[in-house]
């Protein structure tokens, strides 16, 4: 993923939090505090909005006494960081062989056609953004996608129709016993 150059106010931890992301990077030894990137990014995630503009990933380096650049590698590595601001949720349908044998392909075209979205981007509501991800470690229940820390594994366009609509109406769905 290349860096997307989208700005946004600079925002900052608040003393609480600063507190949390503290005490993180003292668990890492002298030199090594590098080692909390990805958990302040997520926090910084959680806390701005859902997303990492440039001016969030700076701060981060600087919290972190770090190049910037080491921040940008890492957050445009990892697909589950968002470097544009998303829907309030966001589907990470995993697109890696044994996914695909079991026909992630078919998942992903109805999911653009149901929410007339392609994959990248954010439906006109605001309600979902669509991403593609490589293995999110459920392989024998393919099918799947990731939204927040919900897996929803076993997909076909029904199951899918129950998602969607259960998201629209405010309540995460319940996954299907395994
Ligand atoms: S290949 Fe899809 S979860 Fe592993």
């Amino acid at each position: 993923m290349s860096l997307k150059i989208i700005h946004q106010e600079r925002q900052e931890f608040s003393a609480e939090r600063m507190a949390e992301v503290q005490a993180l990077i003292a668990q890492y030894p002298e030199g090594k505090h590098k080692s909390a990137l990805m958990r302040i990014l997520h926090m910084a995630e959680e806390d701005f909005g859902g997303w990492l503009s440039v001016e969030t990933m700076n701060y981060v380096a600087e919290i972190l006494n770090i190049q910037a650049i080491e921040v940008y590698e890492v957050a445009t590595f990892y697909t589950m960081f968002n470097l544009e601001p998303t829907g309030k949720y966001v589907f990470e349908v995993c697109r890696t062989g044994p996914c695909m044998l079991v026909g992630s392909d078919n998942i992903i075209a109805y999911l653009e056609e149901k929410l007339e979205v392609k994959m990248g981007g954010t439906t006109a509501d605001g309600m979902f953004t669509l991403k593609t991800a490589e293995c999110l470690g459920a392989c024998g229940y393919g099918p799947m996608l990731q939204c927040g820390k919900q897996y929803h594994e076993h997909l076909t366009k029904d199951r899918i129709d129950e998602i969607i609509a259960s998201y629209r109406s405010g309540v995460v769905p319940k996954e299907i016993a395994r």
